[in-house]
């Protein structure tokens, strides 16, 4: 991470009230991605990490039995708690939490993690530890959207900051998911330097894992 957690909530609690109004073409077709692949179902409760001004936890509010939006900006959260307001959404609840420490509410299960635009601020090394924090709360499906790197990085395009952002090649993101216990299942391009992941806990027959080398798991000849 190229600034504090404390730093990044600065710097979005000063752009919150505005955030809204500004977005590309790449990153509206990533958010629209994200949601179209969690797709919750209406028994289904989704964790939004780096949920901004909920731009990915308000939509899927509207299908999912329950959705917790987490960020570290006060100013982010309060945008997307008035968004909910207006909407007369109140399956969906905003407080802070952040990739490694998600403050998930003792009585929520998650079936879907989904984080858009947001673990790009995170060094690879912490996006794996992120990824590993998801993957102890074993949701079924999570879907990334964000700056990720298709080809070669470079620092003059516009989708990152290289001062305070920190993406990861999409090579990176995979090894990442793999090592958790997750696999993908949709790569999604949308510019050479975003992209949506979708990954799906890997389970084997019955839905019991199946560890590498278990040789109760050999079948007879
Ligand atoms: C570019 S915004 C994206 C917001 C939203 N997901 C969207 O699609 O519009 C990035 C968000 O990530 C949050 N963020 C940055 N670092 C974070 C961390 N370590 N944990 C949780 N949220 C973080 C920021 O506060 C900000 O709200």
């Amino acid at each position: 991470m190229k600034q504090s957690i404390e730093d990044h909530a600065a710097r979005f609690d000063e752009k919150a009230a505005e955030y809204d109004d500004s977005k590309s073409d790449e990153y509206r077709a990533c958010a629209s991605l994200v949601i179209d692949h969690a797709a919750p179902g209406s028994d289904e409760a989704v964790l939004d990490l780096g949920t901004g001004t909920g731009a990915i936890a308000l939509p899927l509010a509207e299908d999912a039995k329950r959705v917790v939006g987490r960020d570290i900006s006060a100013g982010m959260l309060e945008q997307a708690r008035e968004k909910a307001t207006e909407r007369g959404l109140d399956s969906v609840e905003f407080g802070e939490g952040r990739f490694r420490e998600p403050n998930v509410p003792d009585d929520a299960e998650v079936d879907v993690v989904t984080t858009n635009f947001a673990m790009h601020h995170l060094s690879d090394a912490e996006k794996r530890a992120a990824l590993d924090v998801v993957a102890d709360l074993e949701p079924g499906r999570v879907v990334l959207g964000d700056v990720m790197f298709f080809g070669e990085p470079d620092p003059e395009e516009p989708f990152y900051s290289p001062d305070v952002d920190d993406p990861a090649t999409v090579g990176v993101l995979a090894d990442a998911f793999t090592d958790a216990g997750y696999a993908l299942t949709a790569v999604e391009p949308v510019h050479e330097q975003v992209g949506v992941l979708v990954a799906e806990r890997v389970t084997g027959v019955d839905g019991v894992e199946t560890p590498v080398g278990d040789s109760d798991a050999e079948t007879d000849p």
